[in-house]
């Protein structure tokens, strides 16, 4: 399928080191409305770049729209994709106010086009084997999620020297302007949804805990850094989710069963490792005196919550960025592009992305919204529930080998 970038900035060369592991999507040029980021991208990648988003829409050829631009253009670009009659990936959200989001699905619906959003990190190989445990009670039931998305005192970090393998500045002011909880949350949420059906109330806080991150911007310029969301899901699921740039960095997944405890290390890894443990929180080791001995060498120490029994899983052969997204960012539109080819709708499409982004947007501002909240979206959970979009992932991804290669090093 023949798809255009409109945003040539960080995250454009995180799709355009991955696109290699799609083959099926044809980039047919991109566009910037900075003239800088243009040249920029010209160069590395070697794109056709057009003078203005008018002419790709009309010219470029293209059928799949990848919206890569700084989420206050979503909405517009979105909007204007659908308009001119192409299907849209959005990077998260998929807008700022729920009712931009939804005007935009509607679109999407009216017109017959397929829009998603990132992240598509529940297409991971480590989220599908996670769901498929879930959904083949290696735990029980499960009755709590607690999910971290925390990702430090980044502003105290040399973040400044940050660039993406083309030169792309990380845009230390946009991020710290919308916010931690709206770039972040969408990860672990749209694992959740995918896991547990919708959410049917969320009780959510957030504050800013520091005014100054260091560029200038004055306090009122800047987003809440923390949030903390209490989320009920439609199977009866509980979770706690938070989202910060305050806490140290851990951005780790513990799923409570009956039976076990699963966690997951590493939202950002496609290959993330997989931990078992008892319902007490300890390594069923056979003998048990060695058990034990892991629990007496663990205690106190900071790793101690996956001192488990690693599970096995099949790895995908998709190469990844080498940084600490080792995503493949380019499945989610080769998913998406995979259901247009085939004629069904995407097993998490519009309804999926319009209710991470109310999620997410209700988690960030919390104090905007009268608690507990009950999102007005929802969406239908695919029949399988062995893990998030395992149908399209075969359609999207491969699956088995193992997942060993990165590509582009940058910082972050
Ligand atoms: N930076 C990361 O590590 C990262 C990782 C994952 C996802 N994301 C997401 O990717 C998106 C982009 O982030 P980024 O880090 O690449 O930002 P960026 O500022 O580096 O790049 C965005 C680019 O979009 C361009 N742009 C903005 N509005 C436009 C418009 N209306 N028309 C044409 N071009 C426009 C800007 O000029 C800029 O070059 C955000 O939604 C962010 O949440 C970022």
């Amino acid at each position: 399928m023949k798809i255009a970038i409109v945003g040539c900035g960080f995250v454009a060369d995180y799709y355009m080191l991955t696109l290699a592991n799609h083959p099926e999507l044809e980039l047919v040029g991109a566009f910037d409305r900075d003239e800088v980021a243009r040249r920029r991208f010209a160069a590395h990648f070697g794109v056709t770049m057009f003078d203005s988003f008018d002419a790709l829409l009309s010219t470029s050829g293209a059928e799949l729209l990848l919206n890569l631009t700084n989420p206050s253009s979503h909405y517009d670009v979105t909007k204007a994709g659908l308009l001119a009659g192409l299907h849209v990936y959005s990077e998260k959200p998929l807008a700022m106010a729920i009712a931009e989001a939804e005007e935009l699905v509607s679109i999407a619906r009216e017109r017959g086009l397929q829009l998603a959003a990132a992240p598509c990190s529940y297409l991971g190989e480590a989220a599908t084997a996670l769901g498929r445990e879930i959904a083949t009670g290696r735990i029980g039931e499960v009755r709590l999620v607690y999910a971290e998305m925390e990702d430090g005192m980044v502003f105290r970090e040399r973040h400044a020297e940050w660039q993406s393998p083309s030169g792309a500045p990380w845009p230390s002011r946009d991020e710290f302007a919308v916010g931690a909880t709206l770039e972040h949350a969408g990860y672990y949420l749209s694992w959740l949804c995918a896991f547990f059906g919708p959410v049917v109330e969320v009780t959510a806080f957030a504050a800013r805990c520091f005014d100054d991150k260091g560029t200038g911007q004055p306090p009122e310029e800047l987003a809440n850094d923390l949030s903390v969301s209490c989320l009920r899901f439609s199977s009866g699921v509980v979770a706690r989710l938070s989202c910060g740039l305050v806490a140290p960095k851990d951005r780790s997944l513990h799923v409570i069963g009956t039976e076990g405890i699963l966690s997951l290390t590493e939202a950002w890894d496609y290959a993330s490792p997989i931990y078992l443990r008892d319902v007490t929180g300890h390594w069923q080791t056979r003998p048990a005196i060695l058990g034990k001995v892991f629990e007496r060498l663990a205690r106190g120490r900071p790793l101690r919550h996956w001192f488990g029994r690693r599970l096995a899983y099949a790895r995908g052969s998709a190469r990844v960025p080498g940084t600490s997204s080792r995503m493949d960012f380019a499945r989610g539109p080769a998913v998406l592009a995979a259901a247009v080819e085939a004629g069904r709708p995407l097993e998490f499409g519009a309804d999926f992305a319009l209710h991470i982004t109310e999620l997410a947007l209700v988690a960030q501002n919390a104090g905007d919204y009268a608690m507990p909240y009950r999102p007005r979206s929802t969406f239908s959970r695919p029949p399988v529930s062995a893990g998030g979009g395992l149908q399209d992932l075969e359609h999207g991804g491969a699956v088995g080998k193992r997942h060993d290669r990165t590509v582009g090093e940058a910082p972050r």
